[in-house]
């Protein structure tokens, strides 16, 4: 007797899960929530209209209009003819939880929340055209057990672990990001570019960190629990984490390297998928991650350290174009996604700009935050434009939440999984 509704519950659970889940199916191009770099994490409105009869109207709102048509309506813009934009509103996000209750310390979050209550929707006179939430993905993997490592879409962030730390005076030229692993592991990151430095003596206890260059962020033991422990909770996600520099001290001695090392297998242990397991050249497919209950793939810049320990996968395979311009990074990032180019098993494509010290002193306000808003208003659009995106494996950002790149990629999974591309 119990069990009818019981059913019925977990059904509707399952369609509130592909709602957020599936393919964009949105009659009329794109639209979709990001949030600012700045203090305050305002909300901002991004559309790209490609229909002949486009929206005239562009809506936030406290919940979904579509399905609910009496949630507020908290801002409203009239795009008229501006058919690919992007507006930053007043509203809010800052400090608000995770849906579902995505705490470390909740041992039982819930595997299908997906949206927080901020929406927007686009209307054409009193018609609703489309919505979507602001969204955490933390299990968007379960849906792709049958692509292959080096096949399948991942979102990914430059300078991971650069999220806090660094003296205040120089602390917007130091962090890339804005949110800790955790968090990022949230919304949907699976890819982590890391940078370690050895602080102290050996003798009364050294201290690793994680670093940009030279300067200490944050201590790196936290970040990699939190990795571990989000892993633990969402059962079928696979993380990447690359250790590719050791800036600090600049003779990064094997010693040194041994006691990363360790930390890491002390963390890890048997949830670390070894790399001489490794059988096909794009490597394993999600679900044999899944069945091996190892999760997490090390790979590692240092070749002496591999040799002697063999669960380090090679460094990732990178695409970096070291370029100043926003135009000069969209003509890489098209020029690196017009063709899948094999990884090792993975690629990344950096896409991010390298701020030039001179710039920097010419234009002292032009900060990281800056020059990743610049950025993240159009990555999305390039990726998505042509089918670039089907020929993409990692693509790593700078304070993510600025674009669009989880949705793009898991829409792009979903695509490849029903060979749309091919
Ligand atoms: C979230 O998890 C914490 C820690 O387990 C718990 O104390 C709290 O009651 C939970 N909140 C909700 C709304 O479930
Ligand atoms: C994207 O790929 C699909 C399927 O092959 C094709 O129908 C469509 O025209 C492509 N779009 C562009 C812009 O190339």
């Amino acid at each position: 007797m119990l069990l009818v509704p019981l059913i019925l519950f977990l059904q509707i659970a399952d369609q509130a899960n592909s709602q957020t889940q599936k393919e964009n199916t949105n009659p009329c191009g794109q639209l979709y929530l990001t949030q600012s770099p700045n203090k305050k994490k305002n909300i901002q409105l991004n559309w790209n209209f490609n229909c002949d009869d486009p929206p005239d109207t562009i809506l936030l709102t406290l919940n979904d209009i579509r399905t609910n048509p009496n949630a507020q309506v908290l801002y409203t813009i009239l795009p008229r003819s501006v058919f690919r934009g992007y507006h930053e509103t007043p509203f809010t996000l800052k400090d608000a939880p995770f849906p579902g209750n995505w705490t470390e310390d909740n041992s039982n979050p819930d595997l299908n929340a997906g949206c927080f209550d901020y929406y927007i929707a686009s209307a054409k006179g009193d018609k609703i055209i489309h919505s979507q939430c602001l969204s955490i993905q933390p299990t968007w993997m379960s849906n792709f057990g049958d692509l292959r490592i080096g096949d399948l879409m991942i979102p990914g962030t430059h300078n991971s672990g650069a999220w806090k730390g660094a003296p205040l005076l120089i602390r917007n030229y130091v962090l890339n990001q804005d949110k800790s692993i955790w968090q990022q592991l949230v919304y949907g990151i699976r890819y982590f570019d890391i940078r370690v430095g050895r602080y102290g003596n050996t003798s009364d206890g050294s201290r690793l960190y994680i670093n940009h260059a030279f300067i200490k962020c944050t201590e790196l033991l936290p970040e990699l629990q939190s990795a571990a422990t989000f892993i633990r909770k969402s059962p079928k996600e696979v993380i990447i984490l690359d250790f590719h520099r050791f800036p600090y001290p600049n003779d990064f001695k094997i010693q040194y390297h041994n006691e990363v090392v360790r930390m890491i297998q002390s963390v890890f242990g048997d949830l670390i998928y070894p790399f001489y397991r490794m059988t096909h050249t794009r490597g394993p497919k999600l679900k044999e991650f899944w069945l091996t209950k190892q999760r997490v793939v090390i790979a590692h810049r240092n070749k002496e350290m591999s040799r002697v320990a063999t669960f380090l996968w090679p460094s990732v395979a990178r695409d970096w174009g070291d370029v100043q311009k926003v135009q000069d990074l969209e003509t890489y990032v098209k020029y690196v996604s017009e063709s899948a180019a094999p990884g090792n098993p993975m690629r990344v494509l950096m896409a991010e700009l390298t701020p030039s010290y001179v710039s920097v002193l010419k234009h002292v306000t032009r900060n990281l935050k800056d020059l990743a808003v610049m950025v993240n208003r159009e990555l999305s659009d390039w990726v998505r434009q042509n089918n670039r995106s089907a020929n993409l494996n990692i693509v790593a950002t700078d304070f993510f939440t600025g674009n669009d790149i989880i949705n793009v990629a898991i829409e792009s999974n979903f695509k490849r999984l029903t060979n749309f591309y091919t």
